[in-house]
Order: C-alpha cells, then structure tokens, then sequence
C-alpha cells in the first residue's frame, strides 16, 4: 500500500479507467431495463441503438455484447478513446465520437436511444436543453424512443444530499464521494462535488472535481419536452429499473427515467 495518498484536481472525466470502475459497477440492472424498455415501448424493431454524453461506453459495451449495433457521442477525447479501444479489444463494431449532444446529427437514425445518469443536466440552459432534445428527435426513426434519467429537484428539501459507494476492479480500489454544495433554485443551478479515492498497489489517488447541473422540477421537466414536437411522453420509470412498475410523478419525485417515443 502506497504510504503517501496524492491530491488532483480536475475533471474526473479524463480519468475514464476510475470513472469505470465506479460508475460501471451497477451496468446489469441498466442493461436489462433498457433492453426490456425496448421491448415494451418501441414502435420499430430495435436493432441500432445510440446514447449520447456515453463516456466510457460502460452500457454500450455491453449492449453491443448482445448483438445491437452501437453509436455514442461525448465531449470528453479521453472517455471516447478508453470506449473505442474497448470495443476494439473485443473485436465490437461500436465507436464512440467527440461531440456535443445539444448539436449532432446522425447519419445513420437509430431505433433507440438513452441518456440515464444525470448527463442531460451538464447541459447549462434551456436553448441547450431543449436543442438536445430535437437532436435525439432527429436521430431516432419514427416509433423509437428515447430514455432519459434524471434527478428531479423536488419541492422542499430533498432527501439525496450525499451520497458514497465503493467499487473495486482487479487491485484498484475507488471510493467515490458525491454532495450537493450549494442548490440555487432561482438560477437552476446545483454545484455538485466529487472526489474519488483511486488505492491501488503503485498509487493512492484523490481526485477532486465540481460539476454546476442545471436543476428540473418535475413541472419545468414537462414543460420542456413538450416544447419539442415529435417527441411523445409515454411513461415514466424509478431508478429501481422495473420495467413492470411505471410510476407517476409528482413535485415530490427525484430520481426518475422519461420514456419519450418519435412519433
Ligand atoms: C455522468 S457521465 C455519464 C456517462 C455515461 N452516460 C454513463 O452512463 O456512464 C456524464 C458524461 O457527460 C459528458 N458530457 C457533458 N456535457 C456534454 C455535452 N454537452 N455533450 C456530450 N457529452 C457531454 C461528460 O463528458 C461525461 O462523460
């Protein structure tokens, strides 16, 4: 065990490795939800699929183990660079590319896409928010849909402050620590902080980063999608990811997953 743990601070996401190991520790769960989503509320065959703000392709590399072909976009090279050589070390057809997801255009339309941790709300405003939406529209042929995962912030205090987990991969230990640090409901903004504690036998690592997410009541949520024509919403699921359990939401719902279909 390293003696000395050493401080950085940056943005987490061009540390794709630990980034995978913390955040890819749940995939089965989304995986199967997305693929039982498909099943249940697509009006087409879903063979392609895409995932915009993808990452590491965590869920697009598995997805692609299953026979779909698979598309991602991020703005982050390091992400798209640790997906891309994964997919090729397992000999997979799916790329990633740097890109933007509030203005992208795909060549080739996609049956389904999903956004499902958040990612949608790095988006900083709503001219933003709502391009990305006509984009995802744009990608999806008629009767795909789109999955879209959030934390709503809820009228009062919300009860999801802070939150720890831990995951380890081979030697490499992270430990990852997220908490809100500051809510600004007026200017929608949440300043979130983030610190993974990377231990492994060569180093031990803190890297230390701060997002601003743009915040959605559920109200300014559905004012949103329906400013965009073409996009239907047809249900609404938890993060428990059960896809025979819709919920309905009210001003009191946090974490939830909008099915939207192309119509
Ligand atoms: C929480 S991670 C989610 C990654 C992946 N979807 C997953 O489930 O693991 C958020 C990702 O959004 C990306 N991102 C942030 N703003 C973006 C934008 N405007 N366009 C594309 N990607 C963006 C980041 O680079 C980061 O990889």
């Amino acid at each position: 065990m390293p003696k000395h743990r050493k401080t950085v601070t940056g943005n987490i996401y061009d540390h794709p490795a630990y980034y995978d190991i913390i955040f890819g520790a749940e995939w089965a769960k989304e995986r199967n939800f997305l693929v039982a989503a498909c099943d249940t509320y697509a009006h087409c065959k879903v063979r392609r699929l895409f995932e915009p703000a993808c990452g590491t392709g965590r869920l697009l590399f598995r997805l692609a183990k299953l026979g779909y072909g698979v598309t991602g976009l991020d703005l982050n090279p390091h992400a798209v660079a640790y997906c891309n050589a994964r997919m090729e070390r397992h000999a997979l057809d799916g790329r990633a590319v740097v890109g933007d997801m509030s203005d992208f255009h795909l060549r080739q339309k996609a049956d389904a896409a999903f956004n499902l941790i958040n990612s949608f709300r790095h988006l900083p405003d709503e001219k933003s928010a709502a391009a990305h939406l006509r984009c995802i529209r744009d990608a999806l042929t008629p009767g795909g849909i789109y999955l879209l995962g959030l934390h709503l912030t809820p009228k009062g205090e919300s009860d999801c402050e802070a939150e720890s987990w831990q995951a380890k991969r081979g030697p490499v230990t992270v430990r990852s620590h997220l908490w809100t640090k500051r809510l600004d409901r007026r200017k929608r903004e949440e300043t979130v902080g983030i610190e993974f504690d990377v231990t492994s036998p060569r180093q031990a690592l803190t890297l230390v980063d701060e997002f601003v997410f743009r915040t959605y009541s559920a109200k300014q949520m559905a004012n949103l999608i329906h400013k965009v024509e073409g996009l239907e919403w047809i249900s609404t699921h938890d993060f428990d990811y059960q896809i025979d359990q819709p919920i309905d939401i009210d001003s009191s719902s946090e974490d939830v997953i909008y099915v939207l279909r192309r119509q």
